[in-house]
């Protein structure tokens, strides 16, 4: 009987734990229609692990080296790792593989505010389909852009890599780049939410700010990308706000972004931010990268004592299998590592030709002469993108100016070539007696100009036509530009005078290229030239668009995102922004593996380090100067073309909540060319409502218009969309009355006017977000 109550016993343990074996083996994989249940099969642990990433993909062992990351896999769930990398140009990525026979050289895009100055979405779609593809070609998954921080200040470090100092025109051309990249079935990724505006200190500052200016400036850029766009996944950012960081904030990304926007996806967070992993957690920051052990053990431990919900950690894990089962990874696909590049690098030429923008031209443009004297270190030390991980593949070929005039039968004055290949190897040896790093996040220092004597000069104006200068400036990651990067260099300034005043001497022109990466001083010394071409930084193909540009080719239709001020200083937002920081401050800030706790301690807090008080309010660029009536040396919005162009017919048609303002425009010149129509919205008693003057509320952009031909473009918008943020009320706001509707071509030329009456609209949202110090506001 014993015996047999133990075989029985023995027999029940065995198919227990045979089945419990079975059961593991035929554990559910992982499909797009039972999330649910792969959810409710994972152990604890496996959430722990795919809640955070797997450290950077940088050393040579890893399937993509070069890249930013992956995430957990789990293979008896069927759940893949899948690939990230960097980002808004293009795919960074290791050009070499030791184990490999081939290079890897993913195309290098436009810089960000090239495409913005497009005032061209489906530009911006062209340029992520492109990105898409080569992510998915080159068998990753996800891409970490697009870069979206308002530009507030001139000079932050990662202006390259952002759009606008307007929240509509970010918010439309970041959501025309994710469709594209999200149409090759990538996932795109907008970054840095939120208000990361500065790189000084960015793992710690705290951006202070009003709601009204979160809501109606900050948080409207990445709500329209968010709404128009859909994008799979958003990258928290580094900085705090009004608080907490912001990847610790669940006000900020849960109630209002996914409650009151509606937005479904998964937040990252930026590379190793934050200080409190459960905290991300509760907030709604599903995924961790880089990932650590630290964080992996404080979500384990908080899930086991309950201090971190499963509900929580479920949704968190639910979020991340969602972006899981979109990507390529999972669905097996068998990339190709031979993206189309050279259609690819067409985009990059029309796009980058497209972006540049025409500030003034005295008659010389597009040149006539064919023999060009070209002055200036950047005239052959092109620039075609910041520095960091939104910059450009480290070694891919940038065409040079010199190259994209040739090829447009430009003859290139050939003494200056040797000349400056010297000056600038002599200068390289001078600024780096060790050699070059091989990777920097800051902007390498650049050669200093050179003079000429008066013989030089002289062999120059004999064997050229026209000069052109070319003036350079980087920037990059983890810094930001300090003001003595706004104004010229000696040398710079010392050049364009001798160049010009010789030229004008033998009667002829000087043409100024700006390879820039965020507006510079331009009014203290343009009026020494006859032309002035903003190029900005055009990626790989750049020599050949601006030869496209000069040689006409290309009619100019770009128009700038942010407003060239004339001095540094004028914006009201100057005010608070860093300056030059001391070594010792720098040091103890420096971005990862720092400890922070210490380096606070260390220092009282210091403004515009440790917190920045949003001042300005509002009045970010041209609602600045604009309201203030303070002049500026060109305005958000401005650009010329080879031809001008007429406004007629201008109507605004309402239906119910929707306004369709029309206007006809014409081609009145000789040449083809598009035209950017831009739509301001000027509300009644502005300046009692402490109002901008007018805002931007749409743009479109003609086709190539021909010689007298005309188009008809229309532009809508809701009565929603010209709403202010109520602080009092919590709520959207758009009085009653009779509103403007400006159709300009920039903030400062108003072509034709049409006006309607619009009705009181209001919508509540949460009281959320409220600075914890009082801030002294700018009111008008
Ligand atoms: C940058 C992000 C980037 C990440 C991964 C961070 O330092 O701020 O923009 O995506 O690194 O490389």
């Amino acid at each position: 009987m014993k015996n047999s109550i133990l075989k029985i016993n023995l027999v029940v343990v065995a198919v227990v734990a045979l089945s419990g074996y079975s059961l593991r083996l035929s554990a559910q994989q992982l499909r797009a229609d039972n999330i649910d249940e792969v959810l409710s099969a994972m152990t604890l642990e496996e959430k722990c692990h795919l809640v955070l990433g797997c450290g950077m993909h940088f050393n040579d062992e890893a399937k993509f080296p070069g890249t930013a990351g992956s995430t957990f896999s789990i293979a008896r769930l069927g759940i893949p790792e899948t690939y990230c990398a960097d980002s808004q140009q293009g795919l960074r990525m290791q050009d070499h593989r030791n184990w490999d026979h081939r290079d890897y050289y993913p195309t290098d895009f436009v810089a960000s505010m090239t495409l913005a100055s497009t005032w061209d979405r489906e530009a911006a779609f062209k340029v992520g389909q492109g990105i898409g593809n080569e992510v998915r070609e080159f068998g990753l998954d996800w891409i970490l852009s697009p870069s979206m921080n308002l530009i507030r200040n001139a000079l932050c470090g990662r202006n390259h890599e952002y759009y606008s100092e307007d929240p509509y025109l970010s918010g439309t051309i970041a959501a025309g780049y994710v469709r594209g990249v999200q149409s090759e079935g990538t996932a795109a990724c907008p970054k840095h939410f939120i208000a990361n505006n500065q790189e000084t200190n960015r793992n710690s500052n705290i951006s202070q700010m009003s709601q009204r200016a979160l809501r109606e400036i900050y948080l409207k850029a990445f709500e329209i990308a968010v709404k128009e766009g859909e994008p799979w996944t958003i990258m928290t950012s580094y900085n705090k706000l009004n608080g907490p960081y912001t990847l610790q904030n669940r006000d900020l990304l849960t109630t209002i972004v996914r409650d009151e926007w509606g937005w479904k996806g998964m937040y990252v967070s930026d590379w190793n931010a934050g200080d409190n992993a459960v905290a991300a957690m509760q907030a709604g920051n599903d995924m961790l990268q880089p990932g650590n052990d630290k964080q992996y053990q404080a979500i384990l431990e908080a899930a086991k004592s309950g201090e971190l919900s499963m509900d929580v950690l479920n949704a968190n894990v639910k979020r991340i299998l969602e972006y899981i089962v979109k990507t390529h990874n999972f669905k097996g696909y068998q990339y190709s590592n031979e993206p189309d590049l050279k259609a690819h690098a067409q985009v990059v030429r029309e796009v980058g030709a497209d972006g540049i923008v025409l500030l003034s031209n005295n008659g010389i443009l597009p040149l006539t002469g064919k023999r060009v004297a070209l002055f200036g270190c950047t005239s052959y030390d092109w620039i075609s993108g910041g520095s960091g991980f939104g910059g450009t593949t480290v070694g891919h070929y940038t065409v040079s100016l010199v190259e994209g005039l040739r090829s447009a039968g430009y003859e290139v004055y050939k003494p200056l070539i040797s000349t400056y290949l010297k000056h600038i190897a002599d200068e390289e040896k001078r600024l780096f007696p060790n050699g070059r790093p091989a990777f920097s996040l800051m902007p390498p220092a650049r050669a200093e100009e050179k003079s000429f004597t008066a013989e030089e000069m002289a062999a120059a104006i004999d064997g050229s036509d026209v000069a052109i200068i070319s003036l350079g400036r980087k920037s990059g990651e983890a810094a930001d530009r300090n003001a003595t990067d706004f104004y010229l260099k000696e040398g710079e300034k010392a050049l364009i005078k001798q160049v010009s005043e010789a030229y004008h001497a033998k009667g002829k022109k000087v043409v100024v290229l700006l390879d820039i990466c965020s507006p510079i001083d331009v009014a203290s010394w343009q009026s020494q030239i006859d032309a002035l071409v903003c190029t900005w930084q055009g990626g790989q193909e750049s020599g050949f668009s601006v030869a496209d540009v000069l040689s006409g080719k290309v009619n100019p239709s770009g128009k700038l995102p942010m407003t060239f001020q004339i001095n540094y200083g004028d914006a009201y937002a100057d005010k608070n922004f860093p300056g030059e920081v001391d070594d010792k401050t720098l040091g103890a800030m420096f971005m990862w593996g720092y400890n922070k706790d210490q380096a606070q301690k260390e220092r009282k807090p210091q403004a515009n380090i440790d917190f920045t008080n949003y001042e300005e309010d509002i009045y970010v660029g041209y609602r600045y100067f604009d309201s203030f009536g303070k002049p500026v040396a060109y305005p958000f919005g401005y650009g010329l073309s080879y031809t001008t162009f007429g406004y007629s017919d201008a109507a605004v048609k309402v239906e119910g909540d929707t306004y369709t303002v029309s206007v006809k425009v014409t081609n009145k010149g000789d040449r083809a060319g598009r035209n950017v129509v831009e739509l301001f919205v000027a509300a009644p008693n502005s300046k009692k409502l402490n109002k901008p003057a007018k805002e931007l509320r749409n743009y479109a952009k003609t086709r190539l218009l021909q010689p007298g031909e005309s188009e008809v473009v229309t532009m809508q918008l809701k009565t929603r969309d010209m709403a202010s943020f109520n602080e009092k009320a919590s709520a959207w706001k758009t009085d009653a009355g009779r509103y403007d509707f400006l159709i300009c071509s920039s903030a400062s030329d108003v072509e034709a006017k049409v006006s309607a009456n619009v009705k009181a609209w209001t919508q509540k949202v949460h009281n959320v977000l409220q600075p914890n110090v009082k801030l002294n506001l700018l009111k008008r």
